[in-house]
């Protein structure tokens, strides 16, 4: 009777009250998820030799040894709608691309930023186009947000390939509380823009910054490698990276990915 009770609520004529609700408990649900497995992976995975100092500016950045557009060459490209293209690897070219950015150096690099070593559970190489202002979905595409059902360890490293202050980069802002209670500031000089041509690696936590992607001019366009990464117990990665390009991110990854087959990298 219950499930009847759920589904009568959610799924049957609903009211804006009601969506309210299921967006307000969604939130809630997240929230308490991201604290939750934030503290198990902490416990669990963390070398506490490098506590803190990344959680206090939500962004790194550093310079890589060789330039990732030349793993986009042979990719088939995508176009999805107006404002999105996705570049789409063979499998073996997204094993050669996880072992060449996350060589022994960037783990190093990223251990001693985070105290984490990571699995790579997703990973999408896309390109923003310019969208007009007044299409309905603009609002939606290019709004600032966090990530939401992710836990609070959760990493994102980006890797632009195009991007400068045309493309419309990345903005990110970091607040400082982990509970993102302070409203989002559009004209906050405190943010960083993800821009570069391919030899430049930004680690952000997304679950504590707000971050909006930008909108392109007319002639121009941001082309970008994203990996999204959840603490381990070892670097590695998922077998099933190149089943999922076109698909966007699992909810709930730490857990979710836990049971899928992984492979070490280098
Ligand atoms: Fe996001």
């Amino acid at each position: 009777m219950l499930i009847n009770k759920i589904i009568s609520t959610f799924f049957s004529k609903k009211s804006k009250s009601q969506y309210k609700f299921a967006f307000i408990l969604f939130e809630f649900v997240s929230k308490i998820y991201s604290r939750l497995t934030g503290l198990l992976e902490d416990i669990l995975y963390k070398n506490k030799k490098y506590h803190e100092s990344f959680n206090k500016s939500g962004i790194f950045k550093f310079e890589m040894a060789f330039n990732a557009n030349s793993f986009i060459e042979n990719a088939k490209k995508i176009r999805m709608d107006e404002s999105l293209s996705i570049y789409c690897l063979k499998e073996e070219d997204i094993k050669k691309l996880i072992n060449k950015v996350f060589d022994k150096k960037t783990q190093s690099l990223i251990f001693k930023k985070t105290g984490f070593r990571y699995s790579v559970d997703y990973m999408r190489i896309y390109e923003n186009h310019h969208i007009c202002e007044t299409n309905q979905r603009f609002k939606i595409i290019r709004e600032a947000h966090y990530d939401k059902s992710f836990s609070r360890n959760m990493l994102k490293i980006f890797i632009p390939l195009n991007v400068d202050l045309n493309s419309g980069p990345l903005k990110v802002s970091f607040i400082n509380s982990p509970n993102l209670s302070k409203k989002y500031d559009d004209n906050s000089t405190n943010c960083s823009h993800v821009m570069g041509s391919g030899d430049l690696i930004y680690g952000v936590l997304p679950n504590l910054c707000w971050h909006q992607e930008g909108n392109p001019k007319v002639d121009s366009s941001a082309k970008q490698i994203m990996f999204q990464l959840n603490p381990s117990n070892r670097w590695e990665f998922r077998e099933d990276l190149y089943l999922r390009q076109l698909k966007t991110e699992n909810k709930f990854s730490s857990f979710s990915s836990f049971f899928f087959k992984k492979l070490h990298i280098n």
